[in-house]
């Protein structure tokens, strides 16, 4: 299914992709194109292959069709030609404790460095740049042990946006983290997007925040893709039933003009 422009005009561009792990197929037959320059949102229930579609993205899994990154199959790519084209920042990846942030976020540099020279010329800059755009300038010298949730969580972020990709993949980049928290890395996702002109594509379970930070959404079940849109469109209270089972109110929050998503619980006596 294509959605947000056709292939030529995709950063992201899929056909026929399946995936089998273990003996079992978890992706059939997807078809994407991703507009450049938008940020996408993946929308799924558990286990329906929304990781698998971000590995498969980024060429860290074997898959059957193709998977086209500004036009390249990503299979064919060398690991440095794939790092500047795109960037993981994944759910759990844990660094050594005793790591430093700045060398966690300069390890994001592994794509632009050569042969006889581990730091390339722009190097520096770019880990200085990632590491002010995200707030951890401070904290530089600090190891990854003794750092929160959120700030671990800035640190991935970074190190992704030290590799200078093009396109930017997020796995439930919010899991653990508190509301503000959430908040705080989304609209620095949105800001790095308007900025860089990132292609954006994240997994997001939190339909409100799919709503108001993703200009368009990939709705998945059980290894397909069954819907893409703009999220006013594509996360109706209909599709929300179809897709999680549950009742949900989708409206407008009056003080600033966002959707909201709320989902209603079907259990006896809920509301
Ligand atoms: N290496 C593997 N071997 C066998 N099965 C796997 C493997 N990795 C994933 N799977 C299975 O593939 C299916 C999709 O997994 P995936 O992690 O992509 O789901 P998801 O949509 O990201 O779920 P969640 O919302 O829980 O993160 C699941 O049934 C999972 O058990
Ligand atoms: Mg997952």
């Amino acid at each position: 299914m294509s959605g947000a422009g056709g292939a030529a005009s995709a950063d992201v561009s899929v056909r026929g992709l399946a995936v089998e792990l273990g003996g079992r197929e978890i992706l059939h037959g997807i078809d994407l194109d991703l507009r450049p320059g938008l940020v996408h949102g993946v929308i799924g229930p558990n286990g329906c292959g929304k990781t698998t579609l971000v590995r498969a993205l980024c060429g860290a899994v074997p898959v059957r069709g193709r998977v086209l990154l500004g036009g390249e199959p990503v299979a064919r790519m060398s690991s440095r030609r794939r790092g500047r084209a795109v960037a993981v920042v994944w759910q759990n990846a844990q660094a050594g404790p005793d790591v430093r942030v700045a060398d966690m976020v300069g390890y994001g540099r592994y794509a632009h460095q050569n042969w006889f020279s581990t730091r390339d010329a722009g190097g520096r800059a770019a880990v200085d740049t990632a590491l002010g755009r995200t707030g951890l300038t401070p904290l530089a010298d600090r190891r990854i042990g003794t750092l929160s949730g959120g700030e671990r969580q800035r640190v991935r972020l970074a190190a992704a946006l030290a590799q200078e990709p093009r396109v930017l993949l997020l796995d439930e980049p919010t899991t653990h983290l508190d509301i503000a928290h959430q908040l705080e890395i989304l609209d620095l996702v949105r800001e790095l997007n308007a900025e860089r002109g990132l292609t954006v594509v994240m997994v997001l379970h939190d339909l409100t925040h799919a709503a108001r930070y993703c200009d368009n959404t990939v709705l998945m079940t059980d290894g397909r893709v069954r819907a893409t849109g703009a999220p006013s469109e594509a996360l109706s209270t209909e599709a929300i039933e179809r897709i999680f089972e549950v009742d949900a109110w989708v409206g407008t929050d009056p003080a600033s003009g966002q959707p909201v998503v709320a989902p209603r619980s079907r259990r006896a006596g809920s509301a």
